[in-house]
């Protein structure tokens, strides 16, 4: 990221949170819903959609406050037990949420404020940006990684093999390419369809944000452990969490296999099409 620049207010909030932590003060910004880089929960791993699991709530952050000693004659047994105070809690996702969140946003304003982006140093190798296309009003979102070499050409996001796989299973479900929304965590195609780098992956994830919550849909579909991972906010292997159902700031989630992996790996396809069910269930889609 480009040093030079004004640090935007979830940057300096980053900072803030991480000299606490520096502090040793880390339970006052406990994360109590989000998973951070914590593995995921076994719980939620196993949790049926009906459940939908949410990642493991934290222990509350308490300190014990010692009290003054007893006088010598009080037996042990009569000690009051120490007060457990408990500590405000300040979490750092509805902080993050709160900044990412712009009133009276629109997919329009999120374009207009993306630019011609040149944050990251994926805008030195790129065509187009890719910012995603598809029905604004859509009960179903779909989130890829980033633009491929189709993409970066065309402007727009899955149109290449992996985007045709992508329509076949959008057809599957009952639906068309225009029923739902498509998208990227990256805008910018990576050099050598590379994974993005993590700095990338923060620098671009806010305008996917900003998305969702402009679209507000019924649920989100991660193809791939990069989106599934930058919107979890895990470290985890998508091969952990596949087929589950997560809760996205109070959208459902759920991670299948990305189509690319699909085209090297066709026997994953009946794992992907058991995920595709569970959403057209969630969504109330009946089989064509
Ligand atoms: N792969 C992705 O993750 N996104 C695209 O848009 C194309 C391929």
């Amino acid at each position: 990221m480009d040093s030079s620049r004004t640090q935007t207010p979830r940057e300096k909030l980053e900072a803030w949170l991480r000299y606490y932590d520096d502090l040793n003060l880390g339970a006052f910004y406990t994360d109590r819903r989000t998973m951070g880089n914590r593995q995921i929960h076994r719980a939620a791993l196993n949790a049926t959609p009906a459940e939908l699991p949410r990642v493991p709530p934290a222990v509350l952050p308490a300190i014990a406050v010692a009290p003054p000693p007893l006088p010598k004659a009080v037996p042990p047994k009569l000690q009051t037990p120490a007060p457990v105070i408990a500590l405000p809690v300040v979490n750092p996702s509805s902080l993050f949420e709160a900044i990412d969140r712009v009133e009276n946003d629109s997919l329009e304003r999120i374009r207009e404020d993306l630019g011609e982006c040149t944050r990251c140093r994926l805008h030195k190798q790129r065509n187009k940006i890719v910012f995603g296309q598809g029905n604004p009003h859509a009960e179903l979102v779909f989130v890829g990684e980033g633009p491929g070499h189709d993409e970066d050409i065309q402007g727009l996001a899955f149109v290449g093999r992996a985007g045709k796989l992508l329509t076949q299973m959008i057809e599957a479900m009952g639906l068309t390419r225009d029923d739902v929304y498509i998208c990227n965590v990256v805008k910018c195609r990576p050099p050598e369809n590379r994974k993005p780098e993590e700095d990338e992956v923060a620098t671009c994830s806010p305008y996917l944000f900003r998305q969702l919550d402009v679209i507000k849909p019924k649920a989100i579909v991660c193809l791939g452990g990069t989106a599934a991972q930058a919107l979890l906010k895990t470290k985890d292997s998508i091969s952990r969490f596949r087929g589950t159902w997560f809760d996205y700031r109070g959208t459902k989630l759920l991670a299948t296999y990305h189509p690319a992996y699909l085209l090297r790996n066709p026997a994953a396809k009946a794992d992907v099409w058991q995920d595709l069910k569970k959403v057209m269930a969630q969504l109330g889609l009946k089989k064509k």
